[in-house]
């Protein structure tokens, strides 16, 4: 059965090892990145977890002008198109909003066509391109929710 609980400490080497296979080398988080994120950033993260193993993960900043950052979001190739991503963006909108946090920002690969529509779907819109983003050479978009209006 699927379930939702918070990120913890010993998760990270799975959820390193699970972006590992969500991204191509270059645009994956190093592991340090991980203990940065989770010691020293301010956030709140989930994970999806079936049958005891981690399927999906997502990670969002929150900064102290009432925004936040999609870190990150990640399912696991075998469990997708099952809504869990979907699902783990709205369990952390919902914490966002309980804390007062207004709008949400994401980067995404101009390519990553599942993530746009994913986030298209969820209600986030376009707000800029950013020329070579990645990688030096792949644009990404900015994207924007503003919580205060779901509300
Ligand atoms: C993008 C990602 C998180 C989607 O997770 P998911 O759990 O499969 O997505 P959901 O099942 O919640 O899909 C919700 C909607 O997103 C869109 N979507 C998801 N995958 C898609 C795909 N492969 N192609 C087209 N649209 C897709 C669809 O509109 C879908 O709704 P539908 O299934 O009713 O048509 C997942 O593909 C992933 O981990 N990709 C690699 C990492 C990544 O790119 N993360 C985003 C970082 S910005």
């Amino acid at each position: 059965m699927l379930s939702f609980r918070k990120l913890k400490q010993k998760d990270l080497y799975h959820v390193y090892q699970l972006d590992q296979l969500c991204f191509p080398q270059g645009i994956a988080y190093s592991f340090d990145g991980f203990l940065y994120f989770y010691f020293y950033i301010d956030h709140y993260s989930l994970v999806a977890e079936e049958d005891g193993g981690i399927v999906g993960f997502i990670i969002a900043s929150i900064e102290r002008n009432k925004t936040s950052q999609i870190i990150t979001l990640d399912i696991h190739p075998y469990h997708r198109r099952r809504k869990i991503g979907s699902k783990l963006l709205s369990r952390v909108e919902d914490h966002l909003i309980s804390l007062g946090v207004k709008n949400v920002y994401l980067q995404v690969g101009i390519n990553n066509i599942p993530a746009i529509n994913l986030y298209k779907k969820c209600g986030f819109t376009e707000a800029k391109r950013l020329p070579k983003y990645y990688l030096n050479k792949i644009d990404a978009l900015l994207m924007r929710k503003n919580l205060a209006e779901q509300s």
